[in-house]
């Protein structure tokens, strides 16, 4: 299974400043969002990744993650050339993706709970072994605001609503979802919406409608943000501040992950962190080597 993190789009709700600079490269609280969803993915122990990008973004984040090498994994940049919906995205990784099947990421969406990589890997292992598609749900309170999902006592989508203004139930569909090699065939016989885009939504429809779409509740010990308006954006970056400083450990720090996964040594490790070595960042990642977070 390969990841396909999508971190193109327009990104007006966060307007002005995303008119100049993408919206994945602004920092949640210490570090880029992109850190975030790409963090998930290792946590998950996928190594591939497919990044789709804008073109005119794409030296900006080659500069941030580069081929990935540096943190023991592989990143191929896909681009989009226009912002044409979430099931046109993953479709222009399909050639990258290269007949696998795929664990797609909003680069926008921020994941936290302990036993996270868990339910997640759960889910990787029923698509490869099964087929299918999985997505999760999270309780909220206002959920016309969302895509709502509503299951039956199997596990088993039985309805999808975007935006729904009488919801079926309270659970809105979060931003990963694990697809089989079939997703691509689906994406591309979507007829693009009525806001003239290629919804992730029909696509889950097909594989619902099929009786192939699964989900996963994430309960009250996860926390869930689409970073995308200026007060999810704020509140993301307090959770990661408050959660940081309570325990002092980070959350989403690529090389920590890639070092704990071991896709990196020591070496690596330091030859990382020795440019930071001034900056709470650097200092964080140096104490991996000397303290013994492993038991946390
Ligand atoms: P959205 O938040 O739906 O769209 P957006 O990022 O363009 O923001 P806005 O609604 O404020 O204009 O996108 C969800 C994620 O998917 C986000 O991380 C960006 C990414 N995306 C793409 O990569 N390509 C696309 O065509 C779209 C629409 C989104």
């Amino acid at each position: 299974m390969k990841a396909v993190i999508l971190a193109g789009g327009s990104g007006t709700r966060l307007y002005p400043t995303t008119g100049v600079i993408n919206k994945h490269l602004l920092p949640i609280y210490n570090k880029p969002m992109i850190y975030y969803s790409l963090s998930v993915v290792m946590l998950i122990g996928i190594r591939e990744v497919v990044l789709v990008v804008n073109p005119k973004d794409l030296d900006s984040f080659y500069k941030l993650l580069g081929n990935g090498s540096r943190i023991g994994m592989s990143i191929d940049y896909s681009l989009q050339s226009e912002p044409l919906g979430l099931a046109d995205a993953l479709l222009s990784a399909e050639h990258l993706v290269r007949e696998d099947s795929v664990c797609l990421v909003l680069g926008d969406n921020i994941f936290f709970g302990h036993g996270l990589p868990d339910i997640l890997k759960e889910a990787k292992a029923g698509v490869e072994a099964k087929g299918g598609a999985y997505v999760f749900g999270y309780y909220v309170n206002d959920p016309s605001r969302y895509g709502i999902i509503e299951l039956d006592s199997e596990g088993r989508v039985v309805s999808l609503e975007e935006k729904p203004k009488n919801p079926k139930s309270n659970f809105a569909c979060v931003g990963l979802y694990f697809y089989d090699e079939g997703v691509f065939d689906i994406a591309r016989e979507v007829k693009p919406s009525k806001r003239g885009e290629k919804e992730i939504t029909s696509v889950n429809e097909v594989y619902m409608r099929e009786g192939k779409l699964r989900a996963r509740i994430l309960g009250r010990g996860f926390a869930w943000f689409d970073a995308g308006t200026h007060d999810s954006f704020l509140e993301a970056g307090e959770f990661v501040a408050t959660v940081e400083k309570k325990t002092g450990l980070m959350i989403g720090c690529i090389e920590e992950i890639a070092y704990r996964n071991g896709w990196i040594g020591k070496e690596e490790l330091i030859k990382l962190a020795e440019p930071l070595a001034k900056t709470d960042y650097g200092r964080y990642l140096m104490s991996l080597l000397e303290e013994d977070k492993d038991a946390l």
